[in-house]
């Protein structure tokens, strides 16, 4: 029998935190207050960049609006001719950049890129290993999870402890999760020693 786990990841009510999320209060999904209207994008902006050196510590990280914003905005470039269903996804450094992918379909459907494969990709290409926080968001604002495979691309370059949050919209905030949550025990580089 393969281990079972007691901890379930049944949501619970929304905490009361906007100003920070402090890292290791996550043990399951929880949500968040949030709301992102497009006439404070330009402010968010602002705000990115003064969060920019705001990583006094890995367990105190600046309000998630920004990076669920740009999880959103990526998604104009998405290329869906086939599932009309929009992806974006945006990638935390350690040293706070973001980087963003969206879902890139191709006629022999096996061949589509997944948003946070994007995301990933662009990230590691431009010489990051370490990261903190990733948004995953769909037009539908569904609270749309990374996939299976997604999860599994993830924990090549991630630890357990990034934390994912999913979009759900204007009204409720986003669920978070950690990979650990979403992907426990899994095949890793260890595991091939
Ligand atoms: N999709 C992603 O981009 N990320 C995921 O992890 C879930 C699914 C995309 C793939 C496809 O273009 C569309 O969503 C419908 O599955
Ligand atoms: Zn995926």
């Amino acid at each position: 029998m393969p281990p079972v786990s007691t901890t379930s990841p049944a949501r619970t009510d929304p905490c009361q935190r906007t100003d920070h999320i402090a890292v290791g209060a996550f043990l399951g999904p929880l949500t968040v207050p949030f709301d992102v209207t497009s006439d404070d994008r330009e402010d968010d902006a602002d705000r990115n960049h003064d969060n920019d050196h705001d990583h006094d510590n890995d367990h105190d990280l600046p309000d998630p609006h920004n990076l669920i914003a740009a999880a959103r905005d990526i998604q104009s470039a998405a290329h869906v001719p086939y599932s009309e269903y929009r992806v974006g996804a945006a990638l935390e450094t350690a040293d706070g950049e973001v980087f963003v992918g969206c879902n890139l379909e191709n006629a022999n459907f096996s061949n589509s890129l997944h948003a946070e494969e994007v995301a990933i990709a662009e990230a590691v290409k431009n010489g990051h290993r370490e990261f903190t926080r990733l948004a995953v968001s769909s037009d539908r604002r569904d609270g749309v999870t990374p996939c299976g495979m997604c999860r599994q691309t993830l924990s090549e370059f991630c630890e357990d402890d990034l934390i994912v949050f999913c979009d759900e919209g204007e009204d409720e905030g986003p669920t978070v999760y950690t990979l650990g949550d979403l992907l426990p025990n899994t095949i890793s580089e260890e595991t091939l020693e």
